[in-house]
């Protein structure tokens, strides 16, 4: 069953940092903004006990994401339907990700895909709250959430959430009341986005995905989501004191690849509605379109410079670590 209304699975995985169950973002301090400028306390996030290569050295496997959460076969059904919403919309009123069978980039690709990331980021670990819980609907038009395309993104998932509820409400095979979750089409489309635009498969980054989230009424602290011009020493913290490998920071930073810098035409990699590892070239060349962010992850740390040489260097690994990055606790990938 899905949710809002459903108790079962705890899930609570999925594509990106905030994503891991109990372990996502704990920041304590403001916004970094894109260039590295300071918006509030931004320069002071907490790296109190924080040994970069201790840390990274740690074998990191997370105790907070149940392996294998199984999925009832309802979910399975839901997740179908959710699929064929997103690939194709309503054909004259609602957008897809495809228009006539082609991928259409006017729909915002990397907007849709950083609303994934969004949702699940602000997780207050030490509250045990936030995370990918539908509530980014209440934080857009505040920092970070304020460019056009995470806007546009939510509206279409607005959309879709609506078609995909409609769809189970007049099918006899749904279980009467059965809806999916704001949570739930945050998450998906992430994956759904990345498939549609060339990377990983189907069955490795959208199947895997459970579902069943339940939706927040309120917003989450935005504010602990991280600036482009964060700095190595804090982004590597960030991610380490959460439970993710410096590997699995230089993966999920490859969502990248896609979409476009805040002034919505400059790309960040020459192909912006492609999902390649380009990005991993781009960040080798200390490319100037990408952020603070993305040049750190070469240069600082030999498992990260290791990740992103040989993400460069072999898409199919970088598919699999992007895919198992964002489905922690999924089950293999
Ligand atoms: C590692 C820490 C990260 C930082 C500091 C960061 C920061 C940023 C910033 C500053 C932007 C530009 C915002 C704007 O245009 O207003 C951006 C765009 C983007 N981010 Fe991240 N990000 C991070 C990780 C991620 C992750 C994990 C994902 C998804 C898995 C992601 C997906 C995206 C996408 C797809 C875009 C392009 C959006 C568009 O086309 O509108 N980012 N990010």
């Amino acid at each position: 069953m899905a949710a809002p209304q459903r108790q079962g699975l705890a899930l609570l995985v999925l594509l990106a940092v905030g994503a891991r169950a109990g372990c996502p973002f704990g920041f304590s301090g403001g916004l970094e903004d894109a260039e590295g400028g300071v918006q509030g306390a931004g320069r002071r996030l907490q790296q109190a006990g924080c040994n970069i290569n201790t840390l990274a050295q740690q074998a990191v496997t997370n105790p907070f994401v149940p392996a294998n959460p199984a999925q009832g076969q309802v979910d399975n059904y839901i997740k179908e339907v959710a699929w064929k919403v997103f690939q194709t919309g309503y054909p004259g009123f609602v957008p897809g990700l495809y228009k006539n069978g082609v991928l259409n980039t006017k729909v915002p690709l990397g907007g849709l895909l950083r609303l994934s990331f969004h949702d699940a980021g602000p997780f207050n670990k030490a509250a045990g709250k936030g995370g990918a819980n539908g509530s980014l609907r209440f934080e857009l038009g505040v920092r970070p959430n304020t460019n056009k395309n995470i806007i546009d993104a939510a509206g279409l998932c607005d959309r879709w959430r609506t078609m995909i509820n409609n769809a189970l409400a007049a099918d006899p095979k749904v279980p009467k009341g059965v809806q999916i979750s704001y949570a739930d089409v945050y998450q998906l489309i992430g994956a759904a986005v990345v498939v549609a635009a060339g990377g990983p498969t189907k069955a490795q980054i959208y199947d895997p995905l459970p579902i069943g989230r339940r939706d927040a009424t309120v917003a989450d602290n935005v504010a602990q989501m991280p600036g482009g011009g964060i700095s190595w020493d804090n982004l590597a913290c960030l991610f380490l004191t959460n439970g993710y490998s410096l590997e699995e920071l230089v993966a999920l930073s490859g969502a990248h690849e896609l979409g476009f810098r805040q002034d919505r035409t400059t790309p960040m990699t020459a192909n912006p509605n492609s999902f390649t590892n380009e990005y991993f070239t781009a960040v080798i060349n200390g490319n100037r379109n990408l952020f603070n962010s993305d040049r750190v992850l070469w240069g600082n740390h030999a498992r990260s410079d290791a990740a992103v040489q040989s993400f460069a260097n072999n898409k199919g690994v970088f598919f699999s670590a992007f895919a198992k990055a964002s489905c922690s606790g999924c089950g293999a990938s």
